[in-house]
This record gives structure tokens, sequence and C-alpha cells, in this order.
């Protein structure tokens, strides 16, 4: 068995330390937050080095074995989930943290350093790392690379890969590519690195990345905006991104039905608002000197409000305020356990058309599913839109019923399956309503020529039929 084979080589190349099997890996997580069960793994591999991971790749594709590449197992898409046959490959051990770059404001690091940790480090070195989601504390920057990762500040300071200024990773054959040079400004030829960032361990994987570290900022306003309807929650996006001269950081929306679920559901929220809005926001700018970028902030809200186009406000006090209306958005970590069957979507559309997409998406699932519950949210000024649906006892059927009608509603607006979860295994059968026939084949082509044997991360991503046709081909 090609397999076994495999296995023995893996030993024998780089020792049990390396890879462990049987009773060592019993009781492990191999599956990541999307709720997708994994197959136990024949073998889980705890590379140390750049160069352990490409001698266990090397070994691998001599055998055809294919591997599931994990970094922190908090993804949503499945793209970190072991499959049957599957070894899983493993960076948490690669965890160091290289180099501080004052001077260039960069951070070294190797790929299983936990987000928060490159957070924690770049704070104490009187600096920041803008990137943030949820899973801090778990995810790592390899995951964070390999799915292009979004999050809550993506509005000023880009997805994960406008966080990278370098990056090393293994090919399948084990062959290494990139490297870390600290320049912004790097044109020779081909950008690898943002081929690799995003292709969800599809093409290679990240070992070492050169982060972009950001001026830690003096002074964060934050603010929860109540609104009548949603033209006036682009309205407030217009008018605070140009009138606020450094920028929003954040503008995140929540929809009444989400608003009042949560307050009414998840334990510990308060209401930053007594009344009852049409929208919602949670708004937040970062500045540099404290007393004038919060006076700033106030004054271009007053004339909102003045304006029309906020209906209330209130502005963080304190950092406890603002953690406040912060929980108020962070609330659906808490949905997994009070939803257990629901189904999630991360879509994006041009920010003008999501006012309309979410009042048919709400519109239509209620028509179709009465007394479901639909919730809508999301990082409105990166057009990303969160949607929950939850229909008690729904079946299989009803659950592909569901997708296909949102699905079929990116598809008529233009917009995009997956905005900044990825594809993994969870969405690769709707791809093609983002992607063009033409894109697919392009996509196809790169990991063929990359990845000719189909190890990394096996049927990631790609819809299975494009698969089967390779081995047609
Ligand atoms: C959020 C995660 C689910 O924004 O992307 O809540
Ligand atoms: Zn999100």
């Amino acid at each position: 068995m090609s397999e076994l084979n495999a296995l023995h080589d893996l030993l024998k190349g780089l020792g049990d330390e390396v890879v462990r099997s049987g009773e060592r890996i019993v009781g492990r997580r191999n599956a990541d937050w999307s709720g997708i069960p994994a197959v136990p793994p024949l073998a889980v591999l705890y590379p140390r080095t750049t160069r352990e991971v490409s001698q266990a790749l090397s070994i691998c594709h001599a055998h055809n074995q294919p591997v599931a590449v994990q970094g922190g197992l908090s993804g949503l898409a499945g793209g970190g989930c072991t499959q049957a046959g599957d070894i899983a490959l493993s960076l948490e051990r690669m965890n160091t943290i290289e180099d501080i770059d004052e001077i260039a404001a960069t951070m070294t690091v190797q790929a299983g350093v936990t987000l928060q940790t490159v957070q924690e480090r770049a704070h104490e070195a009187g600096m920041m790392f803008p990137l943030d989601l949820g899973a801090r504390g778990s995810c790592t920057i390899g995951g964070n690379l390999g799915s292009n990762a979004g999050g809550n500040r993506v509005i000023k300071y880009g997805m994960a890969r406008a966080q990278v200024l370098d990056l090393e990773a293994v090919l399948a054959d084990g062959r290494i590519v990139g490297g870390v040079r600290k320049m912004v400004k790097n044109n020779a030829g081909f950008d690898l690195r943002n081929l690799l960032i995003g292709s969800e361990g599809t093409l290679g994987v990240i070992t070492r990345a050169v982060l972009q570290l950001q001026a830690r900022p003096g002074s964060v306003a934050t603010a929860w905006c109540g609104l009548a309807d949603f033209d006036r929650v682009t309205a407030l996006l217009r008018l605070t991104r140009n009138r606020l001269a450094t920028g929003i950081s954040a503008f995140e929306v929540m929809w009444p039905g989400y608003y009042e679920y949560v307050l009414a559901n998840v334990d510990g929220l308060r209401a930053p608002l007594s009344a009852r809005h049409g929208c919602y926001v949670l708004l937040e700018s970062v500045g540099g000197d404290p007393a004038r970028h919060q006076a700033d902030f106030e004054k271009v809200l007053q004339d909102c409000l003045e304006a029309g186009i906020i209906e209330d406000a209130v502005v963080a006090a304190s950092d406890s305020d603002a953690r406040e209306f912060w929980n108020v958005r962070d609330a659906p970590t808490a949905f997994p356990i009070l939803m257990p069957r629901l189904i999630a979507f991360d879509i994006s559309f041009s920010i003008a058309d999501m006012g309309r997409v979410s009042q048919d998406c709400v519109a239509r699932l209620g028509a179709r599913w009465p007394g479901s519950t639909v919730l809508v949210y999301g990082h409105l000024g990166d057009g990303n839109l969160h949607v929950i649906v939850d229909i008690v006892g729904a079946s299989d059927e009803t659950v592909l019923q569901v997708e296909a009608m949102v699905y079929g509603l990116v598809e008529e607006y233009a917009g995009s399956v997956s905005a900044e979860h990825g594809i993994g295994l969870k969405k690769r059968g709707v791809l093609g309503h983002t992607r063009s026939r033409a894109d697919l084949e392009a996509m196809r082509a790169i990991k063929l020529a990359l990845d000719p044997r189909d190890i990394l991360n096996r049927g990631k991503i790609f819809p299975d039929e494009l698969l089967t046709r390779r081995m047609n081909d």
C-alpha cells in the first residue's frame, strides 16, 4: 500500500518526534469550526523547520500521498479538515517570531505563530498588527495567509494579503519558494506571494512570512449609531469616510432582526441605545492625538444627527463602553450553541446593492420558510454580509434549498460566494456562481502546474467535476 510506504519513509526520514500516528494521535481534533466531520488522518506531521516541511512533502509527493495542511483549525469552510487517506501537516511547532525590525516596521514569523501573539508582540514593540478576527487566540498566521483572512478592520488596513511583504512556502514536491525580504517594492517577476495567499493550502505550504506592522493609534473612537434605513447607512459611510481625516477603521452593520435576536438570546449583552431603529452601525475610527480626534469624531456624528442621517448615537466614553458595543457585534460566537443546525453565509456585494440584497434575502427566505430565523449583519464597509438562517427541524434537503436560494441571489447581484472565509470543502460546489469557466480553468492550470499529483489539500476549493476531468486529460 502506497500510504504505508509513505508512512515508513516519513518515519525513516523525519523520526517519530515529527511523525505521529496510532495511539499518539487518538482524540486529536482533526476538523475546523465548519461543522464538517473529519476522518482521522493516517498520521500527523509536526515539522519544526522549513527543511522538515520540505522533506515531508517530497516524500508524500513521491508516494502520491495526500496531505491536509493545518493551522489553528478555526476556519469556517473546512479547509483544514482531514479526509479519508490524508496525512495531516500541522505547523503548530513552527511558532517562533524570528525578527522585529523597527526601521522597516516588520515582523518575521513562522507560520504557526498565533494571530494574538503577533498582535501582542507588535504592541510591545510600540507598533500594531492590524489584522483582527474572533479566532485570534487560536488561529495562526499561516492559516490567516492561506485563507486570506478578513475580519473587522479590513476597511482601513485591508485583508491578510495586505499585511505581507514576503513569504516562504514549500511546494508539493518539496521545493522551497519565496523568502523573507523586507521590501514594499518588489516587481521582479510574478508575485508568488499573492498567488499562495488565499490558495487555502492547495498550491503550497506557507512556512514563514514578513508581516508589515503599522503605527499604533494614539486614539480609538467608537460609536453605536441607530439609523432609520439602509440608504442612511450608506450616507453615513460616505460622510464619515470623507470627513474623518484618519478614516474609518470599522463600519459594522446589524439589521434589526440580528440586533433583537442577540439581545434576547445571548447572555451578558447590554443594548447600546434604548430605542429601536431600522439599522445599527458600530463605527470606529483610529487617530493620533486623542483630544482632537475624539472631538472631530463627535462633531462629525453631531452633524450626521442634524442632517438626519442618524436618528441617535452613543459614543464610547471608555474602553469598557467600546467593548460592550463590540460584544453586541461579536455575539455570533454564541450562535452554534443557540442554533446547532444554523446555515451560515459569508457573501459579498457592491456596497450600493447591499440594502436591496438583504431585503430580498429576508423576504424570499421568509416567504418560503415562514417562521425561519434570518439574521443579517456584516462588515458593510467591505461589502461583506453574514447571513444566518435557522429553520427548526430542517432536513438536509431544506438546507440545500436554502443555499440554492441565497447563492442564487449572489449570482443575481454579481456578488461573491465567499467574502472572507474561503471555499474549503464547504463552498466548492457553488464556486461557479462567482467564478467564470475561464477563471476555473486558469485556477486548475495553476494547481496542476504547482501540484501535478494533487496531494495538497486534495478536493478543497475545486469543484469535483474539475478534478475528475484531470484524470481524463
Ligand atoms: C464574523 C465572522 C463569522 O464576522 O466572520 O462574525
Ligand atoms: Zn466576518
